[in-house]
């Protein structure tokens, strides 16, 4: 086998009962098509049950009594949203029901996770009833995967996408497509934002081919195909002069690409553009704004459908670290707040958790608060590149719940970071969630095993935000490693316990950037200190953090109120990342009584401690686990304990020597 199932592999619940199945479907289709094989699959392998299925009709009454059916029902008259599915079973018999065939598809793939989840033994005797519409328009995935097969912060092998410059289609496609699925991810962009060399010429004859067959097998599982693209492709594969957004060559040489992609693409989805940023081209060259640059792609693609998903991740990333003044952190409020309203209903801005680049911890931007006229989008990160690189196990979705749950205090009554992205506060369709993804073609698509929980996690709150932490984590569990107490146990208290603990051993207080510089791994307290990246922590002997009060660099108030408040002083902002909005001195009391540096020693030996037990958790579970899985995680978790220590080590001695403090509880620092 060259790769796992992850959560799709299905263990035997019972084989008491060997009547065949009847699917009942009202329509052919691909998408139909995949939920009747999905169906086939689960009735074979969790009860070993046939399916027959039987196309254009409904069951006769007759046949109730006879057979045990699954009647797949699309209606296009249903008060239900789009991709919304119904879901009604009585003693044997299940209707699912839906405007599209991709809500049957979710329909589908929701009633095998109940069967399992609930450990439903006689199919026949289950009753259950489920309607769900998905909280996001949009539930995305963005791979940086680039054409020679390397992934950008890939931690899981080589991209399944492509290789030397050419795109792979193969079985792992429809596998990852029918993963992609079951947890509700609807748009997938497959090449890295950073679009360079043959990256840029996806968009060109070289490759339609392989893109239409590539968005045809996930428009059969309801995802549309995205692309990365190129802002100086005019330049680059056009010959033009300019990338001007206001040249009316640039306008019309992008109406023809558009026109020419859909003509051989026809389901495909839009623009992934990462401008102006981290030395990518945009329409800062030609003194134009973002709205402008945006709007001029929107145009092109509007006639089609098309979505253009502009990435707010624009800040000056040449910077001296000796400038006090400007502030990476407000870079993004102050490029696109003054731009509200301005872009067009086709734009969508794609916006990270936070104000700096997916650190463990980091305030929510301020954008989310501000922005009230622009369609917005949130990206998280489930590629690990701060949190461990998939060789510490780190599970982010209660940190994602905490940035979802988040009130922005924008003046409407629904005004958290879910309503803002789901289309609650505004009333706008264009919007949802994005992750950057996680997967490569190691045999378990992850690196780390228990890193798939991040991409379960990850779609399935996307579609239900109600979802809970531990409830995905628990559902996750149980489809991965199958039903055992001990199993369930031991890894709900890995994963619940593993991003704060990942907090603790690493970077304290919300500073973050405490890596060693390039890669990201590993502690190096100074790492990006003296560098142009404007992410600065200015530890001294006497005091460490940046004041972005308003006595500081003003950042506090890119927030609403009460919050500008509640951050700028320090006794009301929340301890968790007191040194990202304060400067403070390392015997300054925090309101958990201690000092800053007791805290940076406690918090360090605790994590450390934190990683070491994740170990003795899992060797507990040696002969419940099947044997090539448990051998991976097992190395991962040694490896994980011993680079805690590293951590805590390396942190702690710096801040020792730099400060003179001793720890009060005596331990080593080196
Ligand atoms: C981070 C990451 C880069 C990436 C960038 C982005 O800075 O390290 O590799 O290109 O984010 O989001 O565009």
């Amino acid at each position: 086998m060259e790769f796992t199932n992850c959560w799709l592999q299905y263990e035997k619940i019972s084989d008491a009962n060997h009547k065949d199945i009847k699917v009942y479907a009202t329509t052919e289709g691909n998408i139909i098509n995949n939920a009747i094989e999905e169906l086939t699959t689960a009735f074979d392998m969790l009860y070993n049950r046939r399916v027959e299925a039987v196309f254009g009709g409904e069951p006769k009454d007759n046949e109730n009594a006879a057979a045990s059916s699954v009647e797949l029902r699309l209606n296009p008259e249903l008060k239900l949203g789009k991709e919304a599915f119904r879901i009604d079973c009585d003693s044997g018999r299940c209707v699912v029901s839906a405007q599209t065939q991709a809500g049957l598809l979710y329909g589908v793939f929701a009633l095998i996770r109940n069967l399992r989840v609930q450990r439903v033994y006689d199919f026949d005797k289950w009753s259950f009833t489920l309607e769900q519409n998905p909280s996001n328009p949009i539930r995305m995935l963005d791979h940086w995967d680039n054409m020679d097969g390397s992934i950008e912060r890939g931690y899981s092998g080589n991209s399944f996408f492509f290789e030397k410059d050419e795109i792979i289609i193969n079985e792992r496609t429809y596998a990852y497509a029918r993963l992609a699925a079951s947890v509700g991810i609807n748009a997938v962009a497959i090449n890295n934002v950073n679009v360079r060399g043959m990256a840029t010429w996806l968009i060109s004859d070289k490759y339609y081919d392989k893109l239409r067959s590539l968005s045809e097998i996930f428009g059969s599982y309801g995802i549309k195909l995205y692309l990365s693209i190129n802002f100086a492709a005019p330049i680059e594969m056009g010959g033009l002069d300019t990338s001007d957004p206001c040249d009316e060559r640039v306008k019309e040489w992008w109406k023809n690409k558009a026109k020419e992609i859909w003509q051989h693409i026809p389901e495909f989805g839009g623009f992934l553009v990462k401008a102006d940023s981290e030395g990518r081209p945009g329409p800062f060259t030609y003194g134009r704004s973002h709205a402008e640059g945006a709007n001029m792609l929107a145009d092109a693609v509007r006639p089609f459908g098309g979505l253009v998903i502009w990435r707010c991740f624009v800040y000056n990333c040449q910077q001296d670290w000796r400038d006090q003044k400007t502030d990476r952190a407000r870079a993004g409020y102050d490029n696109f707040m003054p731009l509200d309203g301005m872009f067009a209903d086709n734009v969508i801005l794609q916006i990270k958790n936070g104000p700096m680049d997916f650190q463990v911890r980091e305030p929510v931007s301020p954008l989310f608060g501000g922005l009230k006229r622009t369609n917005a989008m949130l990206e998280l990160q489930i590629a690990q590149e701060y949190t461990g690189q998939q060789r510490h196990v780190c599970y982010l979705l209660p940190w994602f719940k905490e940035i979802l749950d988040f009130k922005t205090y924008c003046g409407r009554e629904h005004d958290t970071v879910a309503d803002i992205v789901a289309g609650r506060t505004y009333n706008n369709t264009n919007c949802g969630i994005v992750a950057v993804a996680n997967t490569g073609n190691d045999i378990n698509w992850t690196g780390h095993d228990l890193a798939a929980a991040n991409w379960y996690g990850f779609g399935r709150l996307a579609f239900d935000t109600g979802l809970s932490a531990e409830e995905i984590a628990s559902e996750w569990i149980m489809q991965t490693f199958g039903y055992n107490e001990k199993v369930m146990e031991n890894v709900m208290e890995i994963l619940m316990k593993s991003w704060p603990a990942y907090e603790k051993y690493t970077s304290p207080l919300g500073i973050g950037w405490m890596v060693k510089p390039n890669h990201h791994y590993g502690p190096d307290v100074d790492g990006y200190e003296y560098d142009r990246w404007g992410t600065y922590h200015r530890a001294n002997h006497k005091a460490i953090g940046v004041d972005r009060t308003p006595a500081g660099t003003g950042y506090t108030q890119q927030y609403n109120e009460p919050l500008a408040s509640i951050y700028a002083d320090k006794r009301t902002c929340p301890q968790e990342l007191i040194l990202f909005f304060h400067r403070l001195e390392y015997d300054y009391v925090l309101p958990s009584g201690k000092t800053v540096i007791q805290h940076i020693y406690d918090s360090h030996f605790e994590g450390a401690d934190e990683a070491a037990r994740f170990l003795d958790l899992w060797r507990e579970l040696e002969g419940l686990i099947e044997d090539e899985a448990f051998g991976r995680v097992e190395k991962r978790l040694i490896h994980q304990k011993e680079h805690a220590k590293e951590w805590r080590d390396v942190v702690n001695s710096y801040f020792y020597r730099i400060s003179g403090i001793e720890d009060e509880k005596g331990r080593p620092l080196y």
